[in-house]
């Protein structure tokens, strides 16, 4: 589907996000022709810009990031409908101006009233920018005709009480039903795919649960250290960052029932149950580990330790790894943990979720080595090398009743000739026509903190210190424990 006519407004210009996803995302959806010739893209910030400026800038954006060719008609097309706003979030008359080239680009453009408001500023400075829009009547459409919507990115509070003071502060402007939570990892074409996988393949679903399944290990591994976000990531760490929320979202998706429908409310309120119903090990301290990682050579090059990255405390005890385990309270997966790891600087970039199921007797045969497990296991390879891949027993061939595990790999790159759009062109998208379905409700959002909250409160009153680990390695010696109390053991991804 084609987006409608809309302006989108983005608050946080010179930023990260926008420079290297939000405007190569508009600029690739334009060139599949999934926006409007009448689609506007205004920017807002400080910066002493003129229109053109801001055009080079994003000129600059995309030729580096985006994923698409680079095409004149387009880029003129897009051009033409781009303003900058210059003006700081707490300048009333900027937000003046902001609605005047607004209802300018409505008459002119046709952008008819609709627009988006894309919040990738710091969450102190929502509340600000929330009240200038409502004071100019832009953020809800009682005098117009349009659409108004809010799309926010993470980190949603850093832990319970914050996220509901942050969603009030939003929600007291714009209604529940036009904000858009951005959690990019449901944007990617693999996460989505996680549904498909179980529910429209008739072999998986009678297995996946506690009678088959010996549990679940979800791993978001990255091969970067914190690069330039001292200012973000000191005091929020590996945890706060990714495990509140994407890891959270692809353990829901794992474990949840099949939705009635793909209606954004059936497919939320199912995600919902399941985090609701996730449910802590009484011994926090051993079912959780944290590392931060050291200085040192990956992959042939000499790498920072955490402590000494630019602007970060030399007595900072923020990790960069975290792992935790988790049991959800349901008939389906009573008694079959959940693991969850994410860190930085680790062996390699990957991200993954492996069911393992419980072993075979395997009577008739044995297996070559203790290395060759002998459990099956689905691995949804959610990125970079998309795909899944399922690990067999098979018999090694010889005359020995040998067995050695062997693997049945479906890949993106090999199966399909289309090319998945990134996630942001995802969201992007959904937001302009007004679809919520991958947009997590504030309810999942508080769900998730309850589960994170005792760990972090563990984690703090307890005065646990991240253990070192090697760069290029898989972690802290304390996940591996983690496991190994429960007589298992990470996969090497
Ligand atoms: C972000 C985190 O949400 O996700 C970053 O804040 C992390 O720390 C990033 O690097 C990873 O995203 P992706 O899509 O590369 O897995």
């Amino acid at each position: 589907r084609i987006a409608g006519p809309s302006a989108l407004v983005l608050f946080g210009v010179t930023g990260d996000l926008a420079r290297k996803k939000l405007l190569p995302a508009i600029y690739d959806l334009m060139n599949r022709g999934l926006l409007p010739p009448s689609f506007a893209l205004v920017g807002f910030g400080r910066r002493e810009w003129s229109d053109e400026d801001f055009v080079a800038q994003v000129r600059d954006a995309v030729e580096n990031h985006s994923r698409t060719p680079f095409r004149e008609d387009v880029w003129n097309q897009l051009t033409s409908g781009i303003r900058f706003v210059q003006g700081a979030f707490d300048d009333p008359e900027a937000f003046g101006r902001l609605r005047a080239v607004l209802d300018q680009l409505d008459e002119d453009r046709g952008t008819k009233g609709n627009h988006a408001f894309y919040l990738s500023i710091p969450p102190n400075a929502f509340e600000q920018v929330c009240q200038q829009l409502a004071d100019n009547d832009l953020a809800t459409h009682e005098q117009t005709s349009g659409w108004r919507r809010v799309v926010i990115e993470k980190p949603f509070g850093h832990d319970l009480d914050s996220a509901r003071e942050l969603n009030a502060i939003v929600e007291r402007v714009f209604p529940a039903d036009s904000v858009f939570r951005i959690d990019h990892y449901l944007g990617k074409e693999t996460v989505q795919n996680i549904l498909a996988l179980r529910f429209a393949n008739q072999m998986f679903e009678p297995l996946w649960n506690a009678n088959y399944v010996d549990h679940v290990q979800i791993t978001m591994a990255e091969d970067i250290g914190i690069g330039s976000r001292a200012g973000y990531y000191d005091g929020v760490g590996a945890a706060r960052d990714v495990i509140q929320n994407h890891l959270l979202q692809l353990l829901a998706l794992t474990a949840m029932e099949e939705p009635i429908s793909f209606g954004a409310d059936h497919l939320r309120s199912e995600k919902e149950k399941v985090l609701a119903a996730v449910r802590l090990p009484e011994d926090l301290e051993e079912a959780s580990a944290l590392g931060q990682y050291a200085g040192g050579l990956q992959g042939g090059e000499e790498v920072k330790s955490f402590l000494e990255e630019q602007d970060i405390p030399q007595d900072s005890l923020t990790e960069t790894y975290a792992a935790i385990k988790l049991d959800i309270n349901t008939r389906r997966w009573s008694g079959v943990p959940f693991y969850l790891r994410a860190g930085k600087r680790l062996g390699r970039r990957v991200t993954e979720i492996a069911v393992v199921f419980k072993s075979s007797p395997n009577l008739l045969f044995r297996h070559r080595s203790h290395e060759d497990s002998d459990q099956n296991a689905i691995v949804i390879r959610i990125q970079p090398d998309e795909g899944v891949t399922i690990r067999l027993a098979s018999k090694v061939p010889g005359t020995q009743r040998e067995l050695r595990a062997v693997n049945m790999d479906f890949g993106y790159g090999s199966s399909f000739t289309e090319s998945s759009p990134e996630a942001y062109e995802r969201l992007i998208l959904d937001v302009l026509l007004g679809e919520p379905p991958l947009f997590p409700r504030h309810e999942e959002v508080e769900l998730s903190w309850k589960i994170l909250d005792p760990f972090e409160e563990h984690w703090r009153d307890h005065g646990v210190r991240p253990e070192t680990y090697v760069p290029g390695s898989w972690g802290p010696e304390s996940a591996h424990r983690l496991l190994a109390r429960d007589g298992r053991a990470w996969r090497r991804p």
